[in-house]
């Protein structure tokens, strides 16, 4: 069988699409590709094609990263799919390939996705760098632990009003927030829209405006409605809920709680830090399930490290190893300091040994170095060098994604 990978050509984008679909075994709609070409970035979308037909695909979008203490371009990977009748061929090895020689040689340090199954990414570098939350609450149990006064006020906007208000939080948010990816406006109405099929009863988004001292958070939410015996039993499901202030937090929670007719608030994607756990007094009716969200891989070693800032000064040396991107390879000193971090080549014995699935693990700050030692992914070469990563790679706060891409 011969394997031919590149990018597709804007004309083959329907082929594409179709090839990634069949991939997940879905049914294609025709009506949805004009709207998802928001995540096909010329260049960046390669497929591997037999006899000119694409069997597997594989998406990548640019953005801005939020890392700990600042920002770095980074590839958003999507659209990963193989045909069901050239599975475990090493398609998706192949497209894998290439598409991190092509972010190397772009400059692009970083590449994260979010992964269909946990065991895929791994092999090629990619580590697991933040958790999300899923939470499903009993209206009636959502009393706060500290007393709460409405402030500022809510408000209803029209999805004009909020395609203008929703991005000045979220910005704000986003400046601190790692684990946050930079929204073209064009991404805005492409995140409120719902097709069809994924109703399941809901209705259209509401969106909702917390305003103090002007827009401080704002949630996207949908209703289903049911009456079991003729008493309200709806769903309140949070897409979105985004606060730059403590005030906006609290009050957005309360607005969703307090909703007329609704018995349950559902929501995902929430970050696993989520401080409703100690705003609530019984933090148990929050039934909080965590499960992998981004996965983070380091294209170039060097230029990921010295990008983000680090909690305290310090000097780790590291022995990197990377079989899938060979120029990763190596030990590097690494030294933070108020001003920022330096990472150069080395001769010295390591502090710590580990691949660079670990380092994407470890690089938002979430993932602390002891539990990848304990669970036997890092090797600690000086006892104490766990603990000193972890005060320097730990970050706050923790890593949050709040959309699957
Ligand atoms: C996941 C998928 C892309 C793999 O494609 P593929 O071309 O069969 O993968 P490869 O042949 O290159 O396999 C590479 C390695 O990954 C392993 N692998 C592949 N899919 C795996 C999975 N779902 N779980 C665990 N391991 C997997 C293979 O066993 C192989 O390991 P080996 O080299 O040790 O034998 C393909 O099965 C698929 O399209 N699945 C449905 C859609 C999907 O889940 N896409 C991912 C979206 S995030």
């Amino acid at each position: 069988m011969d394997i031919e990978v590149r990018p597709i050509a804007s004309e083959e984008y329907e082929s594409f699409v179709r090839t990634t679909v069949a991939a997940f075994g879905g049914t294609y709609h025709p009506e949805e590709l004009e709207r998802e070409r928001i995540e096909f970035e010329p260049g960046l979308s390669i497929a591997a094609f037999e006899s000119r037909v694409p069997v597997g695909t594989a998406a990548g979008i640019t953005f801005d990263l939020t890392v700990p203490g600042g920002f770095l371009p980074a590839l958003a990977v999507t659209g990963v799919g193989v045909l069901p009748t050239h599975r475990s061929r090493g398609v998706l090895t192949a497209l894998m390939r290439r598409q991190l020689d092509d972010a190397r040689e772009a400059g692009t340090p970083l590449a994260t996705l979010w992964s269909s199954e946990g065991p895929i990414y791994p092999r090629f570098g990619y580590g697991l760098a933040s958790l999300h939350a899923a939470l499903d609450v009993d209206t009636r149990h959502t009393a706060y632990s500290v007393p709460f006064t409405m402030r500022g006020r809510m408000r209803l906007l029209s999805e004009e009003e909020a395609l203008k208000s929703f991005p000045d939080v979220y910005e704000r948010v986003r400046d601190r927030q790692p684990g946050f990816l930079s929204r073209p406006a064009e991404w805005w109405s492409h995140r409120f829209f719902i097709p069809e099929r994924q109703r399941q009863g809901y209705g259209d988004y509401f969106f909702a405006l917390y305003e103090g001292d002007g827009p401080e958070g704002y949630v996207l939410y949908r209703t289903k409605h049911d009456w079991p015996d003729g008493l309200p039993g709806g769903t309140l499901d949070v897409e979105e809920l985004v606060a730059a202030t403590d005030q906006a937090y609290a009050a957005l929670w309360r607005y969703c709680f307090d909703h007329d007719l609704m018995a349950k608030v559902t929501a995902e994607l929430r970050p696993s830090f989520e401080p409703l756990l100690h705003l609530m007094q019984d933090p148990r009716r929050l039934r909080m399930r965590l499960a992998d969200a981004l996965w983070v891989r380091p294209v170039d070693v060097r230029t990921a490290l010295e990008g983000r800032r680090y909690r305290s000064a310090g000097r780790l040396l590291l022995d990197v190893r990377d079989q899938f991107c060979r120029w990763n390879e190596g030990r590097f000193e690494l030294e933070a300091s108020g001003e920022g971090a330096f990472c150069r080549p080395t001769t010295s014995m390591p502090d710590l040994t580990l691949g660079a699935t670990e380092l994407g693990a470890l690089y938002l700050g979430g993932t602390p170095a002891w539990a990848l030692v304990r669970a036997g992914r890092i090797s600690e070469e000086r006892a104490g060098a766990a603990e000193e990563a972890d005060s320097m790679f730990g970050w706050t706060p923790p890593p949050w994604c709040p959309h699957r891409f």
